[in-house]
């Protein structure tokens, strides 16, 4: 090139970053052969594998037992899906675009569906074949940020049933409409012209007159809101409760007559973090903020400060007298699950051991006193993905199923799957093969049987290289599945789901 001609192009530029950035040769983001070569020697890395499908349809194979016959229904879940497009890999567990899958139980067989949920981001990366923007953990050269909360939103941690919407949720904008039929993606949920594109949490909760009580929270401004959506799907209210900074608030509870909101000293105090999770920092001698605010009375907070810890799921909560609140949740020291492991299953450097320990507890919080008494129950050992009876909801409930492990093999995942009784204190409990990784597991009524239910879950595995799904009687959980089904391919190991009778 002509060196005047050289010189006056650059001399036309103010910074060499408003080059054309199709001008950089760009390397690929993420870890994907590190990810691929890891795989090789940890072979339970396959959950993180990832999909390339944008659509999958399979029927699976029963390998014992049989269907009950109440059981027709569907049971959806939801999960991040295309850990890699392109040459690129994401960096976090809980980045990819969302796929929601759906097991049609009908007349005794199970059909399997799953569909990318169509979000701007996912469609956006998949049909162009590069991870484009950045995400909760990932981001990296020229990756955009979307322009808005929902220019990132892969939808990809939750899908619930409400009203007569079947909605696709992330936590950081808004819930996604899905067509429950074809799976396809109508758009987003716009609950109000104020509302729209606002953060929606992924763990809504739902209360005795079938209204539904969701939060979000806001980095830029610090901001908690508060959604209370009616049985018909209408928004009823929003409140929005002005933070110094924003904690991250994965999950919370209702009572019959509280919201409890939890939350930990991860806060974000660093804006100018690039992806998500870089503006937040763990200050570990802070404490862990509860605030408790009225139903009828949403400027009514109590703020109560209890020491450090750190959350991702609540089982249930109840009122147990005005001013004391009961509930069971999942607790943690610290988050560094969700800063260290979650990355580290993503480029395969992994060593599968926890370095951060999860345990059961219950826990009843006093509003005059403003204290908590927590009781941990380390005998179960690491624990996650609690779950309660639908039925019990928002009353003293006497069953909680979580996933635990009862040996630690180098492989990480949960193996044995928990129903623990709270008012005999006695555990049933079943644990699958050495090779298998238990997903959430969720727990059915059964009919004409008050406190028993059917629990449904999926898991990987990684030995056969497939995902199975089993239904087991909660009354005998011991005795293993009452039905064994097999898809004949895996799939990424996911995270939330919820099973609707048609
Ligand atoms: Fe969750």
């Amino acid at each position: 090139m002509d060196r005047r001609l050289f010189m006056k192009m650059f001399a036309g530029l103010l910074t060499i970053s408003s080059l054309p950035k199709s001008l950089y040769a760009k390397s690929p983001i993420g870890n994907q052969a590190e990810f691929l070569q890891a795989l090789k020697e940890k072979p339970w890395l396959l959950g993180y594998l990832g999909t390339d499908q944008l659509e999958i349809r399979a029927d699976l194979r029963i390998v014992s037992g049989r269907v009950p016959s109440e059981l027709q229904g569907y049971f959806f879940r939801n999960g991040p899906a295309l850990h890699n497009i392109g040459p690129d890999r994401f960096k976090h567990w809980f980045d990819a675009p969302g796929m929601v899958q759906k097991f049609t139980f009908a007349d005794g067989v199970i059909r399997f569906h799953g569909r990318l949920v169509g979000t701007r981001r996912n469609r956006t990366e998949a049909q162009r074949g590069n991870i484009l923007f950045s995400a909760f953990g990932t981001h990296g050269h020229d990756l955009s940020s979307g322009g808005s909360a929902d220019g990132q939103n892969a939808a990809n941690i939750n899908i619930v049933r409400h009203a007569d919407d079947l909605l696709a949720l992330w936590e950081g904008g808004s819930a996604y409409l899905i067509n429950a039929e074809t799976l396809e993606t109508k758009g987003p949920k716009v609950w109000s012209p104020e509302t729209a594109g606002l953060p929606f949490g992924a763990h809504p909760r739902f209360d005795q007159d079938g209204s539904m009580w969701n939060i979000g929270y806001s980095v830029n401004p610090a901001a908690l809101i508060l959604y209370h959506i009616s049985a018909g799907g209408h928004l009823l209210k929003t409140h929005i409760l002005p933070q110094m900074v924003t904690p991250m608030i994965h999950d919370f509870m209702i009572t019959e007559s509280k919201i409890v909101i939890v939350a930990p000293p991860y806060v974000s105090s660093k804006p100018k973090g690039e992806s998500f999770i870089d503006k937040f920092e763990w200050q570990g001698a802070q404490p862990t903020r509860t605030l408790v605010i009225d139903k009828n009375n949403l400027t009514k907070v109590t703020d109560i400060e209890l020491d450090p810890f750190w959350v991702f799921h609540f089982g249930n909560a109840y009122d147990i007298s005005p001013t004391e609140i009961g509930f069971d949740f999942v607790v943690y020291d610290n988050p560094d699950f969700m800063t260290r492991e979650a990355f580290s299953v993503m480029d395969g450097s992994w060593d599968g051991q926890d370095h951060v320990k999860s345990r059961y507890a219950q826990a009843i919080l006093n509003l005059t006193t403003k204290t908590a008494v927590i009781d941990h129950f380390d005998d179960f050992g690491p624990v996650e993905f609690i779950r309660t009876d639908d039925r019990e909801n928002l009353t003293q409930h006497k069953q909680a199923l979580m996933l635990s492990r009862s040996t630690h093999s180098g492989v990480y995942g949960f193996s044995r799957l928990n129903l623990y009784d709270r008012q005999s204190e006695s555990n049933r409990f079943f644990d699958v093969s050495t090779s298998e990784i238990l997903e959430e597991h969720i727990m059915v009524p059964k009919q004409g049987h008050d406190n028993q239910s059917w629990i449904i879950g999926t898991a990987l595995d990684w030995k056969k290289g497939l995902t199975n799904l089993s239904v087991y009687d909660g009354a005998h959980l011991s005795d293993g599945p009452i039905v064994k089904a097999e898809l004949d391919l895996a799939l990424p190991l996911g995270l939330h789901g919820n099973y609707v009778a048609r």
